[in-house]
């Protein structure tokens, strides 16, 4: 029987070890990443399994040890060691769920970091109380009084909450539930608070079980618009290598205007948008292709964009990294050099070791879009500088 129950068990067991693995950072323990995980289902599996196949081996153990000894007291023994082991399992899961159940709620900074995106959008004038309740470990209701420039219309204020529900929602996929209470537009808005009501657009990324916990919310600019980019890889497979406290969201910069400075006073939506997003991270990672031995002018365009008009550029301040990969060999050195220059004069304090030129070869990345063993240590490396670096220079 205990034989066919740890074949159940172990089997079980596999699969949320197997889980576990995916999220994995190189030298931790699975128990350090069940503690990291934010996957209370995972997690619940795994200790259950743990403390069943323990008591599994409890019990066979003092069933032995009574037939080879003679002696009754092992398998009592054993069933209180048993209980004893079940408690502990018992008082984790309570731990652990209760915590992400009712426990964290969205802490001042996160809340400070919403205002921020908020007051950064020109449709708005003021912004009063924020206020959050936690539904469940990764759903958030979030209400927030703004008034809106009264020279606007219904549709450009549907527009701008259209506008602040994605830079919201992006760093922080949690908040599902989105209220704007406008007190100036109460009267006429009806409609367009039912709008903000709504739930996330299909565009948007699914929530993840780490963004919401995230102090560190990161913009990522890929300089690259091609499907299959390389460095779309390396930006999805680097951000599995920092700690849960950073998360990172790839800024879209694909259907941005070409830059035209007569528009500088009625930026387009997306333009907007991208200034929303840079304005609600607390650093920036820029992840380019080299075109022509410099940077590709998509991302020069969204650079341009963001850094106007002039003295409201997005970018200053913000601490940033730089890397890139590229089928030469040189890995995008040149690129990252002249953007270096650009990143200069942007007042955006970037990370200078180590460099991140990355020759794309095969087993750059591993089948699960992780970093590949041969490179995981540099890249891991990276990312630990890259990490200090954002944290002594955020805000
Ligand atoms: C217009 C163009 C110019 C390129 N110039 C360079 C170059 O100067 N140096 C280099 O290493 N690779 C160069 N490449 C090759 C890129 O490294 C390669 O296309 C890479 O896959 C681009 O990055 P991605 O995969 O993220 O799109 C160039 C590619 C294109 C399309």
């Amino acid at each position: 029987m205990l034989a066919i129950a740890a074949v159940f068990e172990g089997f079980s067991w596999r699969v949320s070890r197997r889980e576990l693995n995916r999220h994995r950072r190189p030298n931790e323990s699975l128990w350090q990443v069940s503690q990291r995980s934010m996957d209370v289902l995972v997690f619940t599996v795994f200790v259950e399994d743990s403390a069943a196949l323990t008591g599994i081996v409890i019990a066979a153990t003092g069933i032995a040890l009574s037939h080879v000894t003679g002696n009754p007291y092992f398998d009592p023994a054993a069933s209180v060691l048993i209980g004893l082991v079940l408690i502990g399992a018992a008082g984790l899961l309570a731990r652990k769920s209760g915590r992400l159940l009712i426990g964290q709620s969205i802490g001042p900074e996160q809340l400070a970091q919403v205002r921020k995106i908020i007051a950064a959008d020109a449709a708005v004038e003021r912004v009063g109380h924020l206020l959050t309740m936690r539904l469940g470990p990764d759903a958030v209701l979030l209400t927030a009084a703004v008034r809106f420039q009264r020279r606007l219309n219904l549709d450009e204020v549907e527009q701008a909450i259209e506008r602040l529900e994605h830079a919201i929602k992006l760093p922080y996929p949690a908040i599902q539930h989105l209220y704007l209470e406008s007190g100036a537009l109460k009267a006429a808005s009806r409609s367009v608070r039912q709008t903000a009501a709504q739930p996330v657009p299909q565009v948007l990324p699914q929530p993840s079980q780490d963004t919401f916990m995230s102090q560190y919310p990161i913009a990522v600019v890929v300089g690259s618009l091609r499907k299959e980019s390389f460095n779309r890889q390396l930006a999805d497979a680097i951000a599995k290598l920092a700690p849960p406290e950073f998360s990172f969201n790839q800024v879209n910069i694909g259907d941005l205007p070409l830059y035209n400075q007569d528009h500088d006073a009625n930026q387009a939506d997306s333009v907007k948008r991208l200034k929303a997003e840079i304005g609600a991270a607390r650093g920036l990672l820029f992840v380019t292709a080299e075109y022509n031995r410099s940077i590709p002018g998509v991302l020069k365009n969204a650079i341009d964009h963001a850094s106007r008009p002039y003295g409201q550029s997005a970018w200053a301040g913000k601490p940033a990294g730089v890397i890139g990969v590229s089928v030469g060999a040189i890995g995008t050195a040149m690129a990252q050099q002249h953007l270096r220059n650009v990143l200069a004069y942007l007042d955006v304090p970037t990370l200078c070791q180590p460099e991140g030129f990355i020759h794309a070869k095969e087993g750059l990345f591993d089948a699960a879009g992780g970093i590949g063993p041969d490179s995981r240590k540099f890249l891991q490396g990276w990312m630990d500088h890259y990490v200090e670096w954002v944290k002594k220079h955020s805000s």
